[in-house]
Parts: structure tokens; C-alpha cells; sequence
């Protein structure tokens, strides 16, 4: 028997503020219709002041572990852009707040792929022993870090939180994570980024800033081949996907990975319309949204994959486990 690490709960919550498309427009020289026809979205969920990403982090955990019916786990690993504080880290307040005090918990920073680096350590320490069960879980609270004068950046992104529960398992029953490839190049780090860092040069912007374009081809052309490298690795073609979960980044971006990888278009699972992008949660909340909605079933291939910043890029290959209906 080869040890591996299973998925055995998702879960997903969203704060209850919803933004639409027309409330952004009274807010900024936007549309609706630009923003629907470049971005795919029409609404995402914002918190109120006082919310912080801890909370949303907890409330997605909790509903992990209750949909698993566990109250313990020996790891929580947190990815997110938008910690509580720069210094401690978020997870042992997660996990603390779970009532998991004395755990192994801590972040993980790779912004809209945190999550996918997240797993990846949870996995291994899954694999090596060091933890039974492990919660992985994506959280942002993105709409504070947004410049308020900046339309392109303020229509996009989304708050909320998404978790995955990872138990030990067999490789090969459903559920096992099979595959994960992960990488980086740092020559691209000004292409999402927030200043204000101690080596920085521009410290009075807090704001995070993106450069859209070569963001989006650079996101095309590392999903792609993570997701390539994956199906290499496990011996599946393009054609044994049965969904591909991308990082909800934009829709044009899904359909390009998709054409790209000469995968149905159909197959590549979309909830960015509801929720815009929410970065390190991204991943997680469409595995929720895919269970839920009962796209997702049992033994059916999937294939994860994000691009964000640093650059940082990856994709997982797994098995959707058997997993009570919510
Ligand atoms: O999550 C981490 C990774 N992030 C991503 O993957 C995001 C990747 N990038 C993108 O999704 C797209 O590049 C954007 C959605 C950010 C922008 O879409 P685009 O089609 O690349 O637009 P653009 O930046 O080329 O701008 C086209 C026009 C510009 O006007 P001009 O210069 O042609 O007159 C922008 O000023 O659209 C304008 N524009 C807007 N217009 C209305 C930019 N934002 C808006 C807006 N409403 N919100």
C-alpha cells in the first residue's frame, strides 16, 4: 500500500454582502457589460469592517470538519494574501478559534495559487506520517487591499474561504491526490504585488497593483502545462479529464486553458460569475460549489490548477472522493 493524502471534506462560505456589477458601476466608470464580457463575473461578496480573514477561514473549516464528522486534525495550513496581521501568522488563530489549540499550524504565501502550494504541504506531511488528518484552507479577504480609484483591480476580486480536509489513504482510491506540480519565477514579482515591503522601493503604496495583460497570457501559458505535467505524470490524457477546477481568475482565461489543452470548454468548471476572483480561496470555494451543486461525482478525473503572483503556478491531479451530499 502506497500512503497518500485524500480528500475527505470541502467546504466553502462566503460573507453575506453581496456587490453586484451595478453597485460597482455606481462606483467607478464601469459596466455591467464590460465587466461581465472581460471578466466572466456578475457578482462577488465583500466584507463589512471588522471582518477579518480568520473568520471567514474558521467558518470554512468548521464546515469542513462537520461535513467530515471530525473534531481533530493534526495540521492547519491557512493560504492567503491577506493575513490578519503581517506577523503572527493567521493559521494558529484558525486553528485556535476551532478549537484546535496545540496543532501544527501555519501560513502559506503564493497568493491566487497558496492554495495548491497549501495542499501541497499538507499532502506531504500526510505522506511522510507527520499528520493523519490535515485542513487546508484558502482565505482572503481581498477588498481591503484594493485601491478604491483603481476600476480594473475593484470589479475582479472576492472575498471568502474555502477548505479541504485531507485524511491518510491509499493511492488510487477516490479522493487520493495523485499528482502535483508546482513552480515560480520571481523575474515576474512586479506583475501582482502589493509595495510597502522593507526591501521596497515604493513603500507609501498599499495598495495591491496588477498588470492584466501579461498576467493573463502568463496564466494561460503555466496552467496549461502544470496541468500537462500532472496528466504526464499519472498516465491520463487530455481527454480522461473530467473537469478541470482552474484558478477563477477570469472566464476568458478558463476557455483559453481549455482550448489550449484541446479540453471541452464545458469541462472547465466556472463559479467565478458568483463570487469574482477570491485568490487563495478560488480553488477550494469552485470544489465546494462543484460538490454542491453535484457536478462532481465520485471517481470522476479532475485536474486542479492556479497561476498568481510571485509568479507562482501549479496543479494537482485527484480522483473526486465519495462524499456525503450537503
Ligand atoms: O488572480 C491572479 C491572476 N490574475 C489574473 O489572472 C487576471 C488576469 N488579467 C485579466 O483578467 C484581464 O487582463 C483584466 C480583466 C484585468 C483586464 O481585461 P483586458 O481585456 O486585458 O483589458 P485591458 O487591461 O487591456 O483594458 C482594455 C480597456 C482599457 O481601456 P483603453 O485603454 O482600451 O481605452 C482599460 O482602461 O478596458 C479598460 N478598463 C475598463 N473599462 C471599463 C479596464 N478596467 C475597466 C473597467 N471597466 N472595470
Amino acid at each position: 500500500m502506497i500512503r497518500t493524502a485524500v480528500v475527505a471534506a470541502v467546504a466553502g462560505h462566503l460573507p453575506p454582502r453581496v456587490v453586484t456589477n451595478h453597485d460597482l458601476a455606481l462606483r467607478f466608470d464601469t459596466t455591467d457589460e464590460w465587466i461581465r464580457t472581460r471578466t466572466g463575473i456578475a457578482r462577488r461578496h465583500h466584507v463589512d469592517p471588522g471582518t477579518t480573514t480568520s473568520d471567514l477561514a474558521v467558518q470554512a473549516g468548521r464546515r469542513a470538519l462537520e461535513n467530515a464528522g471530525e473534531e481533530q486534525v493534526d495540521l492547519v495550513v491557512v493560504a492567503t494574501t491577506t493575513p490578519d496581521r503581517p506577523c503572527p501568522a493567521t493559521a494558529p488563530t484558525v486553528a485556535t478559534k476551532l478549537g484546535l489549540t496545540g496543532v501544527a499550524a501555519y501560513d502559506v504565501s503564493a497568493v491566487c495559487t497558496g492554495f495548491l502550494y497549501a495542499l501541497h504541504a499538507a499532502a506531504a506531511a500526510v505522506q511522510v506520517g507527520s499528520a493523519r488528518r490535515a485542513l487546508v484552507i484558502g482565505a482572503e479577504t481581498f477588498s481591503t487591499l484594493l485601491d478604491p480609484a483603481d476600476r480594473t483591480t475593484g470589479v475582479i476580486f472576492g472575498d471568502g474561504a474555502g477548505a479541504v480536509l485531507l485524511r491518510a489513504g491509499e493511492r488510487g482510491e477516490p479522493g487520493s491526490l495523485e499528482s502535483m506540480h508546482l513552480g515560480s519565477d520571481g523575474t515576474m514579482a512586479d506583475l501582482i504585488t502589493v509595495r510597502g515591503g522593507r526591501g521596497d522601493a515604493a513603500p507609501d503604496d498599499p495598495y495591491f497593483r496588477m498588470q492584466g495583460t501579461p498576467v493573463f497570457m502568463a496564466a494561460v501559458r503555466h496552467m496549461a502545462q502544470s496541468t500537462r505535467s500532472v496528466l504526464n505524470d499519472v498516465g491520463w490524457s487530455v481527454e480522461d479529464v473530467d473537469h478541470l477546477i482552474g484558478h477563477q481568475a477570469n472566464t476568458r482565461i478558463l476557455r483559453a486553458v481549455a482550448e489550449k489543452l484541446n479540453l471541452p470548454p464545458q469541462r472547465a468548471l466556472v463559479n467565478i460569475d458568483r463570487v469574482g476572483n477570491t485568490a487563495a480561496a478560488s480553488i477550494p470555494l469552485a470544489m465546494a460549489d462543484g460538490h454542491s451543486t453535484g457536478r462532481l461525482r465520485k471517481g470522476e478525473r479532475v485536474v486542479l490548477t492556479a497561476f498568481g503572483g510571485g509568479a507562482t503556478w501549479g496543479a494537482a491531479a485527484l480522483t473526486w472522493p465519495d462524499l456525503p451530499a450537503l
